[in-house]
């Protein structure tokens, strides 16, 4: 069942979890998107777990403020460091982003997995890949690339993808970081041409499941929400689409948003 007129929580560290938004809407078009980017603390990658919850469960907060039915955590750093924390925190479902790699491990054998340090580092992560026997997976923490994807699209900086791309012969790559989705072609050429993988399809396929098995509305007699009240923490709107921009990097994540014409 469609839950139309849903209220959903998207964040990320800035604006990676666009691309997130972007599947989200082509997978399930008639929902209201809520999206939050972090873009004053951006990238997260190299932070502290710590850190990093903290700024996590504040989105969430603002989030349970609006009234989500859910919460899409568009990045793999924030599942890996803190998702399962926050599920029991909130009491609405928190659905993760995860490296694809067992979408890749259908058709490759041999896989550069791309995140950052503190995705590559966490448990989560070395659990997820060794559930995969399968395949040979190379790990590699891109520790800048995050940041220098943010500040290409936030600044207009270049970008020369040698520096942060290792070198090797690999027969797929996954993306494991919402910001490299940016580059997916670029990444696929770098390497000759082969295939390259993201999580953002089945993020968004989960958030479709965990709404049709939810029962009840979680704010049956909820407010319609109250624009004006929120505009100190810039909440704009793409009115026909259902997609409002939350907190102070509201105003950049739309620009970036509409200028890549993700909608
Ligand atoms: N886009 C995020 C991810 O998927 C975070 C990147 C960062 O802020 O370092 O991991």
């Amino acid at each position: 069942m469609r839950k139309k007129g849903f209220r959903i929580g998207v964040f990320d560290s800035g604006i990676g979890g666009l691309t997130v938004l972007e599947t989200c809407l082509r997978v399930a078009h008639d929902l209201n998107y809520f999206y939050y980017g972090d873009n004053f603390h951006a990238p997260y990658g190299n932070r502290s777990a710590e850190e990093i919850t903290v700024f996590v469960r504040r989105a969430l907060t603002k989030f349970s403020e609006i009234g989500v039915d859910a919460a899409v955590l568009a990045c793999n750093t924030a599942t890996a460091v803190c998702a399962e924390r926050m599920r029991g925190e909130f009491p609405f479902p928190v659905i993760g982003t995860e490296p694809a790699v067992k979408v890749a491990a259908k058709t490759c054998s041999n896989v550069l997995v791309l995140a950052t340090s503190r995705t590559v580092e966490s448990a989560r992560f070395q659990s997820l890949i060794q559930s995969v026997p399968s395949c040979r997976f190379t790990p590699f923490a891109a520790r800048g690339l995050a940041g220098a994807i943010e500040a290409k699209f936030l600044f207009g900086k270049s970008l020369t993808l040698s520096d942060h791309l290792p070198k090797g012969n690999y027969d797929g790559v996954v993306l494991g970081c919402t910001h490299y989705v940016y580059l997916k072609s670029e990444i696929s050429a770098f390497y000759g041409g082969i295939p390259v993988f993201d999580g953002n399809e089945g993020t968004a396929k989960r958030l479709v499941s965990v709404l049709s098995e939810q029962k009840t509305n979680l704010y049956d007699h909820r407010q319609p929400l109250d624009i004006t009240q929120n505009t100190n923490n810039c909440l704009t709107k793409i009115q026909s689409k259902g997609v409002y921009f939350v907190g102070k990097g509201g105003k950049i994540n739309e620009s970036v948003f509409k200028s890549e014409r993700m909608f």
